[in-house]
């Protein structure tokens, strides 16, 4: 059956101040930090020590927060290493907030950062198509609808290994 209810990702003001309530009201944002904090620096731990770089792709990193949060946990284990954070963010609204953050964000000076403005899919699309199959480090999706996941994810076209 057709749902009437509209999509909240057709209205970017809505989306990001349902997610602000949501925050607001649920166990999440401690849930992520407790993630921050406990599991993810032995999540970087594998990453590796050899590197002279470290990729990391964000999906849907939003307006930055979380993402400039793993980036200081990832220069707190590997200090002086470079760090490429490409981010695959829809809205442009998020994007500008991000550009920001890092603006006014110090010790940043080690972190390249690009920022693509398409969905997960759109991005995935044009890698295949371009036969740019990119090798990343670490690859998150924070807090993003979890169709995405799965419908982006778990298909035949996975992300590059
Ligand atoms: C709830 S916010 C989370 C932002 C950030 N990861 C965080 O944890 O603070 C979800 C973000 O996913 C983005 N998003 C929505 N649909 C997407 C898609 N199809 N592909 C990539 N990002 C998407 C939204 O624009 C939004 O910025």
């Amino acid at each position: 059956m057709a749902s009437s209810m509209r999509s909240l990702f057709s209205d970017h003001g809505k989306y990001v101040e349902s997610f602000r309530r949501f925050l607001n009201h649920s166990t999440e944002h401690q849930c992520m930090q407790e993630f921050m904090d406990k599991k993810l620096p032995g999540i970087i731990g594998r990453i590796g020590d050899t590197k002279s770089e470290i990729k990391i792709l964000s999906i849907g990193g939003g307006a930055g927060e979380i993402d400039l949060q793993i980036l200081s946990k990832v220069q707190a284990q590997y200090p002086g290493v470079c760090i490429n954070n490409e981010v695959v963010e829809p809205s442009a609204e998020q994007i500008a907030k991000y550009k920001e953050l890092v603006a006014k964000t110090s010790n940043l000076e080690n972190v390249k950062f690009a920022w693509h403005k398409e969905t997960s899919s759109e991005y995935q699309s044009r890698m295949l198509e371009k036969k740019e199959l990119q090798k990343w480090d670490f690859i998150h999706m924070i807090q993003v609808n979890e169709n995405l996941l799965i419908s982006n994810f778990t298909s035949d076209h996975d992300l590059p290994k």
